[in-house]
């Protein structure tokens, strides 16, 4: 059990999870690629309308195979937002990339679009904006930036499966896009992720790297009678175990977004009025965008309120947490040159930012519980 009485998140079964992982032991196989991972392909592939889905362990796993399929080569540049996770940078400078710190919009919280052309070098490879909070980042700016320099765009799509930009799903706008299934995501195996490629040319290299270098997929559909290493690889496919807990949870996709836009709506409800009055401001969601209900964030006016807010909230049992720590100041990302004022509004929100409980399974007592204990901050 949890040491609070309301933890930031707390993962959940949502329908068939352990029924599938039953079924996918008697069906007595349980490496990767087998009946349940086809099925989460297949799902995803039609829904959102892509080439080609690929499950991968970890969304990390997926940047690091858009990477290889990126042909980075050292000193190539890759242009990437500063308030972001780790993984986003980190999987293309595996590859010998210079990172290049991007500051984000102070609305959306994502990759400045208007700073693309002073960051555009003859040295820059590729873009990978990341849609924060599942909120698109400017894809038709990003993307006509990319084709005017001839750049690859790969969207870090960790938190925004089912999100829209203008229409059409977050995911389907880049070269390259990748998902993330850990727990803290809207739908979940624990860990795991997902590779979608949306240009063709890129779908029979990627499943080569996500299988070691080899051409096992080709063996497997019977366009070669004995598989080999072709290429550089790693090992990026999950088990079935994984895939069959994770069908389940995207079968249920229409339950679990339904229950998580109540839960973002009723934080909004209980405290707009609250926010405006202290100052807070409470996350932008532009019109042309369709938020997957991913998360929900407070910016508080300084750090110093935003840590009594956590402190205020861990005294009644509730576990609030802050975010990304700016890239750019990290012990790496000062390896490449960042600095302090470099991205100002990444270093502000930074400081600024708390994200609330926020899961499936967050009753209404308990999410009023929260938004009563905000409510009630002396800060
Ligand atoms: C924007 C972003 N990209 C990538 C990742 C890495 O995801 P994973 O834990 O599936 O490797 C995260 C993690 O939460 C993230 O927030």
């Amino acid at each position: 059990m949890s040491q609070w009485a309301i933890p930031f998140n707390r993962p959940s079964t949502v329908g068939m999870e352990l029924a599938y992982i039953q079924e996918a032991i008697a069906g007595g196989a349980l490496s990767g690629d087998g009946a349940f991972t086809r099925r989460c392909h297949e799902l995803l592939e039609q829904q959102l309308g892509v080439s080609k889905a690929l499950l991968t362990t970890s969304c990390t796993h997926a940047l690091e195979m858009a990477a290889i399929l990126a042909e980075i080569q050292p000193g190539d540049e890759v242009i990437v937002p500063a308030f972001t996770f780790v993984s986003t940078v980190n999987a293309f400078v595996l590859r010998g990339a210079t990172p290049v710190f991007a500051d984000i919009r102070p609305d959306t919280l994502n990759l400045d679009e208007q700073l693309l052309p002073r960051l555009i070098t003859a040295r820059t490879k590729a873009l990978v904006p990341v849609h924060y909070a599942g909120v698109g980042c400017e894809m038709e700016s990003i993307l006509g930036c990319a084709r005017a320099h001839g750049l690859l765009v790969v969207e870090d799509n960790a938190h925004g499966l089912f999100g829209r930009y203008k229409g059409k799903p977050l995911g389907t706008f880049g070269a390259l896009a990748t998902q993330s299934f850990h727990e803290t995501k809207n739908f979940t195996c624990g860990e795991g992720g997902a590779l979608l490629i949306n240009d063709p040319r890129f779908v029979e290299r990627a499943e080569i790297i996500r299988e070691k270098g080899t051409n096992r997929s080709r063996f497997f559909r019977g366009q070669v009678d004995k598989y080999t290493w072709v290429d550089i690889g790693s090992s990026y496919l999950p088990s079935e175990l994984l895939a069959a807990f994770l069908f389940a949870q995207l079968e249920a996709r229409e339950k679990v977004q339904t229950a998580r836009r109540r839960i973002w709506e009723t934080y909004w409800q209980g405290l707009q009025g609250w926010a405006h009055d202290r100052g807070v401001r409470l996350p932008i969601v532009p019109a042309h965008c369709e938020q997957p209900y991913h998360m929900f964030y407070l910016l508080l006016p300084s750090l110093q309120q935003r840590q009594a807010l956590i402190a205020h909230l861990r005294s009644r049992g509730i576990l609030s947490v802050f975010h990304y720590l700016p890239l750019h100041l990290s012990a790496m990302g000062c390896k490449y040159g960042g600095r302090p004022g470099a991205c100002p509004v990444t270093e502000e929100v930074s400081d600024r930012l708390l994200r609330l409980p926020f899961y499936y399974a967050l009753t209404e007592a308990d999410q009023a519980l929260v938004i009563a204990a905000v409510r009630d901050f002396p800060g």
